[in-house]
């Protein structure tokens, strides 16, 4: 593995492997303990959008493994590919630190920084996906309900790039996933096949959020307005009518069920108040293993 840039191009054997050890980091992290293992090491941390999350645990791990990272945000370099090629950033930041990180509208800038660096490039949230909050996600359903294989995750709202990393998680280990969206907002068609040859039924979409949550282990939502999509704001909101995750559309779920957003969550809009502040909500734990799970990913490509 020389990048980290999609899910979908992981083997469930390296998904496994980075999972037991950020369960392992974890542990050590608890005890008090460090594993040094990135010492003289820097990581450039590119975004092109806000971040609380992903900055923080990022730049945390890094300081925590020994290394270093830098934060370096759009008008600090004049933006990614404005004032020089992604490929020249990737070649002159290549020459400099040992890893980079980044954090982009457009899918292809990430794409083009990992073909163009010479060291490990690592997506930090595209338009497209956001693979670290996927494996950050399995980690802790995988604490919550003691095994992965066979759960079933009711993701109520847009098929965005939340959604589809965790599609491509699922039907890598094991796991089921019912997407529930309005009409014009389901998950793209080539997702759908794609998980479905990796492991047939794993995937499934839905326009009927009460069908998708009744037998869910996990009832999953973010926000109806991504990053980028502000201008749209009025009418996602009017569309996503009846998709919110509250009391009402809970009842038919399992009263066990466990209630998970990646955050920034939109109260009143994706969730209730209510719900995101339930006995039942794990939101917290999934922020928190973002730092357990980037520190063995850190560990892997950088050490
Ligand atoms: N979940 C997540 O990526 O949060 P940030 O946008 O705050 O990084
Ligand atoms: N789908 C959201 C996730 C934020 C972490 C966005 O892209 O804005």
């Amino acid at each position: 593995m020389k990048h980290f840039i999609e899910i979908e191009s992981c083997t469930p054997e390296q998904l496994k492997e980075l999972l037991k050890d950020s369960s392992k980091l974890k542990k050590l992290y608890k005890s008090g303990k460090r594993d040094l293992c990135l010492v003289g090491k820097t990581l450039a941390m590119l975004f092109e959008k806000p971040s609380l999350r992903t900055r923080i645990s990022f730049e945390v791990a890094m300081t925590d493994l020994g290394g270093h990272a830098i934060y370096v945000k759009p008008e600090d370099i004049g933006g990614i590919g404005k004032r020089e090629p992604v490929k020249d950033i990737a070649r002159v930041l290549s020459r400099y630190v040992h890893g980079i990180m980044a954090r982009t509208f457009e899918h292809r800038t990430v794409t083009e920084l990992a073909e163009f660096a010479t060291v490990p490039v690592i997506n930090a949230l595209t338009d497209w996906s956001h693979p670290c909050q996927a494996m950050a996600d399995v980690m802790t359903i995988a604490e919550h309900c003691g095994k992965l294989a066979g759960i079933k995750i009711a993701f109520v709202g847009d098929g965005n790039n939340v959604a589809r990393s965790l599609a491509f998680a699922c039907a890598k280990l094991g796991m089921k996933m019912v997407v529930a969206s309005p009409k014009g907002y389901e998950l793209d068609e080539r997702t759908i096949r794609v998980t479905n040859e990796i492991s047939k039924g794993s995937v499934v979409q839905t326009n009927n959020p009460l069908q998708a949550v009744a037998g869910a282990d996990i009832v999953y939502t973010d926000t109806w307005v991504s990053m980028g999509q502000e201008a749209e704001k009025q009418k996602r909101i009017a569309d996503f009518k009846g998709f919110q995750v509250n009391a009402q559309l809970l009842k038919s779920a399992s009263a066990k069920v466990k209630i998970m957003h990646c955050l920034p969550a939109y109260r009143g809009f994706e969730i209730s108040d209510e719900a995101a502040e339930s006995a039942n909500s794990i939101m917290f734990d999934q922020a928190e293993n973002r730092l357990h799970f980037q520190r063995a990913l850190l560990k892997k490509l950088m050490s």
